[in-house]
């Protein structure tokens, strides 16, 4: 049935939320503290809706953008709501002020969502007197082509309301996984920055060049890993599943984890050298252009990812 979801913040990450409620057939009441945002939006998610109907991800384009209501307040967007994803600019601050505003307006029974990458929900929803309904619902961008989204309640955030976020995120497309405890970077950064931090000091070293890390990705681990995560991977590289594979390999993980232990700032220099390296490859106002290269490149593959999952399983 469809049902109504509020967005607040019109950028990057709450544009394409509305997309992912409104493809779902819900209606969007998307609210920005910019008027100029606000208005702009409509045309920029319009032409993302654009794109994935030409991939054939949408039959029609007109159809979702036309659920996408923009309103004049916080309250008006909150009105009716059983959701709502706020995807404002990533300081406490500012998120205090929103969450506030948002648990004294919001429905009673609406779940209050943030977007936050890297800022737990007990720094700005710890006083409020709904904080049973808020937790952060992270997601990866763009959401409409990157299903994944981190469910990462607060302390006090109910268990039941977590367990109604699953199905409601499960309901709209999304696949969603539960982060148990509170951890900065929640799981998916936490992950991308032990990858990162490892890059980093191979190109450093002078072991790879950037271009040949993002082969060993891109042509190696990626391909995998774009359908089966690091645990399936192990549990299928020896002839007797994941303990077989501990056994085996596990002695030679534990001296490259000895060695990798050092933190080590992303330097100047090195910085520098991959900066260098990649404007090679790809100029600086060529950026935006290979985004939108990107972005049809996840549509190809989310494509590929349902008609293997039909025909292979999950
Ligand atoms: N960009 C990403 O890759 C990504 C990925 C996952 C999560 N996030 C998170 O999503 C959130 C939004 O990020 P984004 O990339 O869309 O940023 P953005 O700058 O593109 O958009 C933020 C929007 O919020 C509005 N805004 C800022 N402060 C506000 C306030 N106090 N009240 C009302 N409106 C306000 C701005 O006008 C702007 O339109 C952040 O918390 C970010 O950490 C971003």
């Amino acid at each position: 049935m469809p049902e109504t979801f509020a967005v607040a913040g019109a950028g990057l990450i709450g544009r394409a939320w509305a997309i992912v409620f409104a493809r779902a057939g819900h209606t969007v009441h998307l609210w920005d503290g910019s008027a100029d945002a606000l208005a702009a939006s409509i045309p920029l998610l319009r032409a993302n809706l654009d794109d994935l109907e030409a991939q054939g991800l949408i039959d029609s384009a007109i159809e979702v953008v036309q659920r996408v209501l923009p309103m004049p307040t916080l309250g008006d967007a909150l009105d009716g709501a059983r959701w709502m994803q706020e995807c404002i600019a990533e300081t406490v601050e500012a998120k205090l002020g929103l969450f506030e505003e948002a648990d004294r307006y919001a429905e009673p029974d609406a779940i209050l969502a943030s977007s936050s990458s890297s800022i737990t929900a007990s720094k700005y929803t710890e006083d409020l007197p709904g904080r049973l309904r808020c937790l952060v619902a992270h997601p990866v961008n763009p959401p409409y082509l990157v299903p994944l989204v981190e469910l990462c309640p607060a302390p006090w955030t109910d268990p039941a309301v977590i367990q109604r976020a699953r199905q409601i995120m499960d309901s709209v497309g999304m696949v969603p996984v539960a982060v148990n405890k509170e951890v900065e970077g929640f799981v998916l950064n936490r992950l991308q920055g032990a990858l990162l931090a490892e890059a980093f000091k191979l190109v450093a070293d002078g072991v790879i060049s950037s271009a040949d890390l993002d082969k060993t990705v891109k042509d190696g681990l990626g391909l995998r890993w774009s359908f089966m995560g690091p645990f399936e991977t192990i549990d299928l590289n020896a002839p007797g599943g994941v303990a077989d594979y501990c056994k085996r390999y596990g002695g030679i993980y534990e001296r490259l984890q000895a060695e990798q232990a050092e933190v080590r700032a992303w330097d100047e220099s090195t910085v520098k050298r991959i900066e260098g390296e990649r404007r090679k490859v790809l100029g600086a106002d060529d950026l935006g252009g290979r985004q939108v290269w990107r972005d049809r490149r996840l549509m190809s593959l989310l494509k590929h990812k349902q008609a293997a999952t039909d025909e292979f399983g999950s």
